[in-house]
């Protein structure tokens, strides 16, 4: 994979798909630590270059796995490799989320901890998760852009904020991108997140481009989850919201079947197609699901597929908020 794009007018040059790795160490049932790491490396050989994370995925399990594919991969692949974090959620002892911390001593403290773990001298591109309500942006920005000047942190990214937290991140420092959910069935962000982040230079990496799954054409209506899988919480994933989700997907399968390609590549080539300013990330966690979500590069979607895609799928068409309501309320994008 040769492909790559540029985040914002600032931002780095990354591969064209970047690599959610969460799932490799929570929130979708077992995972295999192994088979993550091999992943970890496919993607590496393939010319994945960003590898997302977050401190709070698994509470530092995923740090630490990146931190080991790193080291037991080549050093030139190891030297391509740019990490994407995102620190501010705190964490209980039985596993559960308890706020967001966004102070200044915090952002640094978070930082301090991720370098350790990752094994790096800096992270490429680092982001609060959610923000926090009783800090304003300014000030956790600020921070992230004094690690910047320290030389610990490259880029600063946002997640998950709407238009106007936007504006005023981008008048404290310059912003690489905005990881938000994009999706055939989350496309809110059209109407006024993309123009805003367009008209400032900032760049977006999409996540959630096969809605955890759901849209992947693997996801059967009868599969069981494990305890603590997120999907289990999610309204999209619940009894009706669940068939009507997935005959959406029927439909798409139609279209990817006549195209001699799989829903997932759908999916991910048409989150692609969006805008040359739009990085998807795929969250596969092993080897197979990597390559059939390289294999959605080499898709080309023709004026007349597009169409046909937007049919099956209109927008608004998903039964289902994307949060259960109280992780809804977190999020500054749905205000
Ligand atoms: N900023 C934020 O708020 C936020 C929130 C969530 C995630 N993220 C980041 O975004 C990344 C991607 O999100 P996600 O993992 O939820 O999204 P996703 O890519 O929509 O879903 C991943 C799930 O889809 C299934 N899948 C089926 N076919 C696949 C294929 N060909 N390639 C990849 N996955 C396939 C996999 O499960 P099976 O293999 O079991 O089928 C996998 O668990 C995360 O890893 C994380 O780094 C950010």
């Amino acid at each position: 994979m040769t492909a790559s794009r540029t985040l914002g007018s600032t931002g780095p040059r990354v591969s064209a798909l970047g690599l959610g790795c969460m799932g490799m160490s929570a929130l979708y049932g077992e995972t295999d630590r192994a088979e993550s790491i091999a992943t970890i490396h496919a993607a590496l050989d393939a010319g994945i270059t960003l590898l997302d994370t977050g401190d709070f995925y698994g509470m530092g399990h995923n740090e630490l796995l990146i931190n080991e594919a790193l080291r037991t991969a080549p050093a030139a692949r190891r030297e391509q490799a740019l990490t994407s974090v995102k620190f501010g959620a705190l964490r209980t002892v039985e596993g559960g989320f308890s706020g967001y911390d966004g102070r200044p001593n915090a952002v640094k403290n978070f930082a301090a901890y991720s370098l350790q773990r990752l094994g790096t001298d800096h992270i490429d591109i680092y982001r609060i998760a959610r923000v926090d309500p009783d800090v304003p942006i300014e000030e956790t920005v600020g921070a992230i852009a004094e690690l910047v000047e320290a030389g610990h942190v490259r880029h600063i990214g946002l997640s998950e904020v709407g238009a106007d937290t936007i504006r005023r991140a981008a008048a404290t420092a310059p912003i690489a991108d905005l990881q938000i959910e994009y999706s055939l069935i989350s496309r809110s962000i059209e109407a006024e997140i993309l123009p805003t982040l367009r008209e400032l230079g900032i760049g977006v990496t999409a996540y959630g481009v096969l809605s955890r799954g759901l849209i992947s054409g693997h996801f059967t209506r009868d599969r069981e989850l494990a305890p603590g899988d997120f999907r289990g919480m999610s309204p999209r994933f619940q009894g009706e919201n669940l068939q009507h989700n997935l005959d959406l997907v029927d439909a798409l399968r139609k279209i990817a079947e006549q195209k001699g390609v799989s829903v997932a590549q759908i999916a991910i080539a048409w989150v692609a197609s969006r805008g040359e300013d739009i990085v998807p990330l795929v969250g596969a966690r092993r080897r197979d699901r990597l390559t059939e979500a390289l294999g959605a590069l080499e898709v080309t979607l023709t004026a007349d597929d597009l169409a046909a895609i937007e049919l099956a799928v209109p927008v608004g068409s998903a039964a289902g908020d994307r949060y259960p309501t109280n992780q809804m309320a977190h999020l500054d994008s749905e205000r």
